[in-house]
């Protein structure tokens, strides 16, 4: 965990940290979050997001061209664009995207990959860039990353070269200074304060084609151009306080279980139960997983599997009503009569609201006396 002895957390390491956890459950899923999550709507989304990247340049750069993708992830947009361009380099605080990104596209001419500390550009010198550019990946930055990456674009661009990047301009909506998920929507003194710092220009605003039915906007892919040398270096980034993130780890746990229903849907049980081990491992106090898991074990003819993570749900959640019904429900399954009465004494203590919850209980407790 990113968190140190006194408590603050080092957000370099938590933004590793936790873009290596997405890596390693599923990168595609993580880097393109597609409604279908797989393969064919991974590729899909690659090749409409590049071409919007290229033809949004106005054919700025040439083929002589050397580019930075910020925040790559597994090459996603940089090995399709790889081949136009001298030089392609992405960079990524993940060295488990980088990792899967190498794998992915080895062997391709004029395109590396490359893991960085999550905040600089350090290994790129001044002036070295043609195109910095940045998709989905700094609205999920803390500001004080984004602050960073602004200043460090400016100085590796050469004078003139450009900085295209997507964004959220609207409404300001912001997240807790450590989470790494939630998308922030800054306002235009903002934005404009940004880039203004890092010595950028804007050119254009180019609208994406996404509503988001949350944020209730649409993000923009914007082009602008370095015309100065950036106002300050970049600064020491401040430990924060806490590595709680509640909304994130919602959020994040919300996406997975998405993730699982979706393996479901096409049959692959090995995958969803993979994706909701994830989801238990992530936060162990919420109860969706667990009773999704134990079902597919109960699919699997595997009861006593399903029982063991329903006693694992109810032993973290002991007021999970529902948890307690499904244990004994298991229990019942695997003929331990007493073992199911004693789930249903637990579920009656905590008095659940539920109708239906009480009714089936009441149904069981019957069959468990040996009446009907
Ligand atoms: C939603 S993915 C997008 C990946 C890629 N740009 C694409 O469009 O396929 C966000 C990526 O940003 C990377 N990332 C997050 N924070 C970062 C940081 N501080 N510095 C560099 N990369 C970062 C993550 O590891 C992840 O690969």
């Amino acid at each position: 965990m990113a968190a140190s002895d006194d408590g603050t957390i080092d957000i370099r390491r938590k933004m590793r940290e936790d873009w290596d956890r997405r890596a390693r459950v599923d990168p595609r899923y993580w880097v393109a979050a597609t409604a279908e999550a797989d393969e064919a709507s991974y590729l899909e989304s690659a090749e409409r997001d590049a071409a919007s990247l290229l033809d949004g340049l106005r054919g700025r750069i040439g083929p002589e061209g050397r580019v930075l993708d910020l925040g790559c992830g597994i090459g996603r947009l940089s090995a399709q664009i790889a081949g136009r361009f001298a030089e392609v380099v992405g960079v990524d605080v993940s060295p488990a995207m980088i990792e899967a990104a190498r794998a992915l596209h080895a062997g391709r001419p004029g395109l590396r990959f490359e893991a960085n500390s999550g905040n600089d550009l350090a290994d790129f010198p001044t002036g070295s860039m043609d195109l910095v550019f940045s998709y989905s990946v700094l609205p999920h930055l803390p500001a004080d990353v984004l602050e960073s990456y602004f200043l460090e674009v400016g100085r590796v661009l050469r004078p003139g070269g450009w900085f295209r990047y997507q964004f959220w301009i609207g409404p300001p909506h912001d997240a807790s200074t450590s989470d790494t998920l939630t998308i922030r929507v800054y306002d235009r003194a903002t934005f404009d304060r940004l880039n203004a710092e890092a010595g950028l220009t804007v050119a254009e605003i180019d609208e994406i084609d996404y509503f988001d039915p949350v944020l209730q906007l649409k993000p923009v892919w914007v082009n602008a151009t370095r015309t100065s040398t950036p106002a300050r270096a970049v600064p020491e980034l401040a430990a924060r306080a806490s590595a709680a993130a509640p909304e994130e780890r919602e959020l994040e746990y919300g996406l997975l279980l998405y993730l699982a229903v979706k393996h479901d849907e096409r049959g692959d049980v090995g995958e969803a139960e993979r994706v909701l081990e994830q989801c238990v491992a992530l936060d162990p106090g919420r109860p969706e997983a667990y009773i999704q898991w134990s079902r597919h074990r109960l699919d699997q003819d595997d009861v006593e599997g399903g029982l063991k993570l329903l006693e694992a749900l109810t032993d973290a959640v002991p007021d999970c009503a529902p948890g307690w019904l499904y244990r004994a429900q298991f229990a019942e399954a695997k003929g331990d009569k007493a073992a199911a009465t004693a789930a249903l004494d637990r579920l009656a203590a905590l008095r659940p609201p539920e109708a239906e919850l009480r009714k089936e209980a009441q149904a069981m407790r019957r069959r468990l006396r040996g009446g009907r």
